[in-house]
Formats: structure tokens, C-alpha cells, sequence
């Protein structure tokens, strides 16, 4: 199985999400049924997203793009794990924005892995080599069965730069990533993924999908990358 992960990051609205779910049904993109599609949403957008993916039938999984590292209680503002367990099956954790513009830690996106495990959701984790390894052993310290994670690795310099990096060091990397965590979860790669490049990535035998930030926000961009995928 392959996986295409699309991530909105903060754009669109509850009106722009449905219009861009019309447009992209309307082009009949090639879904296939070796290759999963995964959209990360906004928080506020899910729940109108889940009706319109289901009154459309399209073969589409709704994910989120954080989650609080608490558990529910008095933590204002915070959307909790349980929450989003009646919304979504994915949750993106540990993104180098996040990281960056909100101090997120090691420590606090194993937590976050954690809560989302016990609430059936599947953490997909994104890592840059600088702290590779930090977070996987974050991780099982922590005790998150990483058979049940996903990974993205994600070069910081390679997202939102149009640049991705070769992908055969690519494949060296998702490869290391496999061995740290015994082979046993999915492994992805992010960063200027195009339709022009996504399959070259996905050939590669160490690299089970991509994650895709900016052609996710237009519904062609998208379109083609899933078909290119097919
Ligand atoms: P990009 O973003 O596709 O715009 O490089 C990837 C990401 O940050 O997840």
C-alpha cells in the first residue's frame, strides 16, 4: 500500500474546504486501490469535510494536523485526542512548524503519539535528521508501540521551496528511519512533492508514500498527484 497525505496547514475555511472537495471530484482523479489518500485538515474543517466525503463517495480519509498533549480536563482552548477520535483516523504530529513558531518538543509529540494511540488514531510523525533520532527514542521512552505510528521524514530546507532532495538520499533516510523503528510502520517523505515527482519518490523501495503541503491546497495540483500515483 502507498499513501498520499495532503496538509492544508492553516488555510481554508468550512465553505473553502467543501468548494475544493467539488472541484475535486469533478476532475475524477484516478484513485487507485493500492494507494490510500489522506487530507489533514484544519480542525474546523473535519466534521463538514467528513459528510461532504461521504455524500460524494470519494475514497478520501480525513486526518488533523495537531493535537493537544494533554488529556481531557482543565486546559482551555486545547482539542484533545478524545475529540478528534470521533473525527479522525490520522493526526500529523511533530511538524518542523510546529516545532519552530511553537516550541514543540520531543518529549511533548511522543505524549501527543501517545494519546492519540488509546484513541485509535494513527500519529503520522514527521522527523528531520537533526532530531531523528531524539524523537524515535523519545518515543519509546514514552512507550508508543511505533508499529502503530507512521513516519514522514521531512528535510526542513525541502519544504515549501519547490526543491525536494534527490530521492535516493531520500530513500537512505526513510531506510535509517525504518531500522530505528524495526521496520514495523509505514515510511513517507515530504517536501515540494509535485505530480511531476511524487512517483519517483514512491518507486523508491524505502518509501511508502509522500506528504504533500503546498499542491494539496489546489484541487488540479492534487488531482494529479493522485493520478499520477495510479
Ligand atoms: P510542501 O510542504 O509540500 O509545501 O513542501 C510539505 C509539508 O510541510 O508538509
Amino acid at each position: 500500500m502507498k499513501y498520499v497525505i495532503g496538509n492544508w496547514k492553516s488555510n481554508q475555511n468550512i465553505t473553502e474546504s467543501l468548494i475544493w472537495l467539488d472541484q475535486l471530484a469533478a476532475l475524477h482523479p484516478k484513485f487507485s486501490t493500492e494507494t490510500t489518500i489522506i487530507l489533514c485538515l484544519p480542525f474546523t474543517d473535519i466534521a463538514s469535510f467528513n459528510h461532504k466525503i461521504a455524500d460524494l463517495g470519494l475514497p478520501i480519509i480525513s486526518g488533523s494536523q495537531n493535537v493537544s498533549h494533554l488529556p481531557p480536563g482543565k486546559h482551555t482552548g486545547e482539542i484533545t485526542a478524545n475529540m478528534l477520535g470521533e473525527l479522525v483516523s490520522y493526526c500529523i504530529v511533530g511538524h518542523s512548524e510546529r516545532r519552530r513558531e511553537f516550541g514543540e518538543s520531543s518529549e511533548m509529540v511522543a505524549q501527543k503519539a501517545r494519546l492519540l494511540l488509546e484513541n485509535s488514531i494513527t500519529p503520522i510523525v514527521c522527523l528531520d535528521t537533526p532530531y531523528m533520532d531524539e524523537q524515535i527514542k523519545a518515543m519509546f521512552n514514552f512507550d508508543v508501540d511505533v508499529s502503530r505510528c507512521f513516519f514522514v521524514y521531512e528535510p526542513i530546507d525541502a519544504i515549501g521551496t519547490g526543491k525536494p532532495i534527490d530521492p535516493i538520499d531520500a530513500n537512505h533516510i526513510t531506510s535509517q528511519i525504518g531500522f530505528l523503528t524495526d521496520n514495523s510502520a509505514p515510511v513517507l517523505y515530504g517536501g515540494s512533492i509535485s505530480s511531476d515527482n511524487a512517483a519517483a519518490f514512491t518507486n523508491q523501495n524505502r518509501i511508502d508514500g509522500v506528504l504533500v503541503g503546498t499542491d494539496s491546497l489546489e484541487p488540479t495540483l492534487f488531482a494529479s498527484i493522485i493520478t499520477s500515483l495510479s
